[in-house]
């Protein structure tokens, strides 16, 4: 694998089908089952690692968010990727860039309305890793769910030749979806994080025995995540999965989205459900049999 820190370095070193990965880094098997989709899929698999500053806000955890380059380093390379794509935050802004990209609507609500400027920051980034990469496949986890919507439609709207590939949430052995973040948890805040996955899969279990009111699949949510002190719910709402807008009722493609926040640790999941033969179906993601590598030596 190659480590290399600008945007010509990279294009040199893909040939044929170029799938690309955009990370934050402090990897996890979230991130990894991306690269492995890449790798099944693809002739080359490139990874970027860049903690994006436009994406954070004031008082937003940017100084203090994970970081570790030689962990990320290997994980990738063990996952088979052939480019690591790491800049400076002076390669990727020699200067504060004056073209931004804002996706309106899809980002109005949920995180968007929570955390202004984060998703302009996030479309923005990606748009120039598309722009200076120019891959052909590009893959993001569905437990981003808002974000993915917002990338899908800004890749359409600026004809971007990139297909965006969604993968399934990737989670710790008792449902709690991955996040560099889950790090900071302690073990109160752990525990009681499990409630949100717990909320989902009740909810998803209601949408296979025919509920379809989005208020009554936000209620089991919002009262799993209530009933336990120490996190406190900010929203669960079912949306539409391709403009991220509430859905009063579940008839098309949607995805039931919860935040909360334990201590200072915001905590994002989902279930994703999707229209398949004529049934309602909902996708919780994958489980891990042992608890994740962010918690292990590397
Ligand atoms: P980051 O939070 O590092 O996530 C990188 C990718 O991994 C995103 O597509 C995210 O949805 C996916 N991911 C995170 N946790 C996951 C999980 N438990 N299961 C499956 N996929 C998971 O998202 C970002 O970085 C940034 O906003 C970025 C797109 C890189 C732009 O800076």
């Amino acid at each position: 694998m190659r480590t290399v820190a600008t945007f010509a370095e990279v294009r040199a070193l893909g040939s044929g089908i170029v799938g690309f990965v955009p990370t934050m880094g402090y990897l996890h098997e979230g991130h990894l089952s991306l690269v492995a989709a890449a790798r099944r899929e693809c002739d080359t698999v490139t990874v970027s690692l860049f903690v994006n500053p436009l994406q954070f806000g004031p008082g937003e955890d940017l100084d203090s968010y994970p970081r570790d380059f030689g962990r990320d380093r290997l994980l990738v390379e063990r996952a088979g990727a052939d480019v690591l794509f790491a800049p400076s935050v002076e390669e990727m802004y020699p200067s504060a860039p004056l073209t931004t990209v804002t996706v309106a609507g899809v980002t109005a609500g949920m995180e968007g309305a929570r955390r202004p400027g984060h998703f302009d920051g996030v479309a923005t980034v990606v748009a120039k890793l598309f722009a200076g990469i120019e891959p052909d496949r590009s893959y993001f986890g569905r437990k981003d769910a808002q974000q993915l919507a917002m990338v899908r439609r800004m890749a359409a709207d600026l004809s971007f030749p990139t297909r965006i590939v969604g993968e399934p949430i990737v989670r710790e052995p008792d449902g709690l979806s991955l996040s560099s973040r889950n790090i900071y948890l302690d073990d109160a805040q752990r525990t009681a994080a499990r409630s949100i996955s717990r909320g989902l899969f009740a909810a998803a279990e209601a949408v296979t025995a025919g509920e379809r009111s989005g208020r009554e699949l936000e209620r089991i949510v919002a009262s799993s995540v209530r009933a336990e002190p120490g996190i406190e719910l900010d929203y669960a709402v079912l949306a539409d999965r391709d403009t991220a807008e509430p859905l009063g009722c579940l008839d098309r493609p949607a995805f039931l989205a919860v935040a909360a926040a334990a201590g200072a640790t915001r905590l994002l999941d989902n279930v994703h459900i999707d229209r398949i033969e004529g049934e309602w179906v909902p996708d919780v993601g994958v489980r891990l049999d042992t608890r994740s590598i962010l918690y292990k030596e590397t």
